[in-house]
């Protein structure tokens, strides 16, 4: 326990016209020179799925919504969403006779009214707006073809405009009557100048007067900026630098409840989001929305190689959301779904099918995989996680006995066999929660079995009513208060990283415009990132971690001053993170046991006022300083109210 001095402050209080020392108390922390224990590589990382539009929309960078009218009713009136119809042209979603793909059953169905005259057509205004920049080209690319042949030959546009009709950029191409069967037109777009605002919208057009009476089909639309490293069908760059600069070690995907469907039909499966895009039927996600899975097995492990992290890859383990679960004699095909997902990934090509498709699609060699979650919180269906459990991680460890595999209950509710080797705890919880459980896993058993803290978050300051509305307590986008009581709990996470091995904040991503889940750890919108005070307090975390934990004096478990320091062993830098989820300010004194200690080091503090939140609106009210700070054998610190501050000095 942290021991506390009395120290009498420089600055004295004005009382009564005289000055009265201000006395504080003072929190010694003496700092072993000897580590406990190496800290896992994969410590903090990152937790995805396809929520708040984060995927599509979000950090895969297609730019037209509804790109391909999958999962969406022909009729249905919200099917045409968000296209709409540029002078006069009629437009229908329609079951298509000869559709572009039997995995794309829609199609566009444009008829250029008998009068018409101008360019007539249709836009998309992309997933809230689309951002313009002269210094980009884009991708454009669809699919035509006329349901009837006719003489018709005249020129298609595409292009960007503003919503006051101001064009950036277009190109154009000849499009033929005689073409009854589907043609590819790809162009590309540079625009001229920048857009003001991202109120943009990709326009197609015809020339109405010479296609007057014409019908013309289109399908599986695409709008493509440039990606992050350049990869096709690739990562919006804005997005996947945010998330790069965190360096996460690990990504978890593809979710979260997003794997697991509305029900079985519905659930996520490898198999639908690899190869061709006209392959790919998409699927209605569990956050209300289709989902086109461009953003595919192989897009999601391009992208761990091209940032430098693993995955940690969910398989679906027979349960829904709608409670259903498969009964045991049910089980074997979606075992064997997700043995062949697992063997896509790291599976030798000559003698499996599905790693011989990942060859066929340009990457014969296996990618890195070490960890496997079987279902995701199935604590909800505890009753057949204890068949479902023993049935998937026998046969998949039988299989792949070189992995490792994470359940997804608590391991005191159900209690199932066999005793799984790691587990996945999540917690949504309040600010104070998080402080007073700083010390979680200080208690736990060191028994060979190990934790990852699959998601966590401060959502909300009301205990009786987590869930509720922003009025009601829940955080809309994170406060100081809410992360820098996450971060006391990740110096907790830090100190026990001998039975911790992964921790990741859910979720990760929202576009601000349209989402289902407040709050999360990077907003943005079609123009702009803005990353959270959470988003800083994962970075200064992940960023500043040696490879061995250096125990100190502990903290006072119910107190409100943390700490938590490791090491890198080669290089002698050792981190000092201290976190004050609270108002006011509190001392320390280091006291450090290393022989040489240098005299100076660097401060990165991070700090505000309890509601101070990077928000929209105030994208950067709150970022990490930088500066020098004297250091030495001994040196006093004053955390300020509501900060996380990293001090990294040289220690041998
Ligand atoms: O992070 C949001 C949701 O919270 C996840 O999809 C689910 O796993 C958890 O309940």
């Amino acid at each position: 326990m942290a021991s506390l001095g009395l120290r009498f402050f420089g600055i004295a209080a004005l009382l009564g016209g005289l000055y009265v020392p201000v006395c504080h108390a003072v929190t010694t922390v003496t700092v072993s020179a000897t580590a406990s224990h190496t800290i896992p590589t994969t410590l903090y990382g990152q937790m995805f799925e396809d929520i708040n539009h984060s995927g599509d929309g979000g950090l895969y960078a297609e730019l037209l919504q509804n790109r391909a009218f999958q999962q969406v009713t022909p009729g249905d009136s919200s099917s045409l969403d968000p296209w709409v119809a540029v002078n006069g042209a009629e437009l229908e979603v329609i079951a298509d006779t000869d559709p572009v793909s039997s995995a794309l059953p829609n199609s566009l169905q444009v008829t250029i009214p008998s009068d018409a005259t101008g360019s007539v057509g249709f836009s998309n205004p992309g997933y809230w707006g689309i951002k313009v920049d002269p210094s980009w080209t884009y991708n454009a690319s669809l699919y035509y073809r006329f349901p009837s042949e006719s003489p018709y030959s005249g020129t298609l546009t595409v292009g960007l405009e503003s919503d006051t009709g101001e064009v950036f950029a277009s190109n154009s191409t000849t499009i033929d009557g005689s073409q009854t069967s589907w043609a590819n037109v790809f162009l590309t777009l540079t625009p001229s100048s920048s857009a003001s605002n991202t109120n943009n919208s990709f326009f197609v057009t015809i020339n109405g007067s010479e296609a007057a009476g014409e019908i013309v089909n289109f399908a599986m639309f695409s709008l493509f900026p440039p990606t992050y490293k350049d990869r096709p069908n690739g990562m919006r760059i804005d997005i996947a630098e945010t998330l790069a600069a965190m360096k996460p070690t690990f990504f978890r995907f593809p979710g979260g409840n997003n794997i697991e469907g509305q029900s079985f039909d519905t659930r996520w499966q490898w198999n639908a989001t690899v190869g061709s895009l006209l392959d790919r039927p998409g699927r209605m996600g569990d956050w209300g929305y289709a989902n086109t899975d461009g953003l595919g097995l192989l897009e999601y492990l391009t992208f761990f190689e091209d940032v430098g992290m693993e995955p940690i890859m969910a398989v679906w383990a027979g349960y829904s959301l709608n409670g259903e679960s498969e009964p045991e004699d049910a089980l074997a095909p979606f075992i064997q779904q997700a043995i062949d997902q697992i063997e896509f990934v790291v599976g030798d090509p000559s003698t499996s099918d599905a790693a011989a498709l990942r060859a066929s699609l340009g990457h014969p060699e296996p990618f890195y995989l070490n960890n496997v979650e079987i279902g995701n919180e199935d604590f909800f269906a505890s009753d057949s996680y204890v068949y479902r459990w023993p049935d998937f991680y026998g046969n998949l460890s039988a299989a792949f006995p070189d992995l490792t595999f994470i359940a997804t209950t608590y391991p005191f509710d159900p209690v199932i066999y066999p005793t799984p080797p790691h587990y996945d705890v999540h917690v949504y919880q309040t600010p104070d929660w998080f402080i007073e459980n700083a010390f979680y896993y200080d208690s736990f058993e060191r028994n060979g079995t190990t934790y990852f803290e699959g998601e966590y978050a401060s959502i909300s300051t009301n205990a009786s009513n987590l869930y509720g509305t922003p009025e009601e307590g829940r955080f809309l986008y994170p406060t100081m208060q809410s992360s820098t009581a996450e971060a006391a709990f990740m110096t907790g996470l830090e100190r026990n990283s001998d039975i911790v091995f992964a921790a990741s904040y859910a979720p990760l991503l929202q576009l601000a415009n349209d989402s289902q889940w407040t709050p999360n750890l990077v907003n943005y919108d079609a123009g702009t990132v803005y990353p959270s005070t959470s988003y800083y307090v994962q970075q200064l975390f992940a960023v500043n971690l040696g490879d061995e934990y250096i125990p100190s004096t502990l903290p006072t478990e119910d107190g409100t001053l943390f700490w938590t320091i490791s090491r890198n062993s080669t290089s002698g830098d050792t981190f000092i993170k201290i976190v004050n989820p609270v108002t006011d300010e509190q001392d320390l004194l280091f006291d450090l046991a290393f022989t040489t200690v240098a005299s100076s080091g660097t401060l990165q503090l991070f700090h505000g006022t309890q509601n101070d939140s990077n928000t929209p609106t105030t994208p950067d009210l709150i970022t990490p300083q930088t500066s020098t700070i004297t250091t030495g054998q001994a040196f006093n610190y004053t955390a300020p109210g509501y900060s996380v501050s990293v001090i990294t000095v040289n220690a041998s």
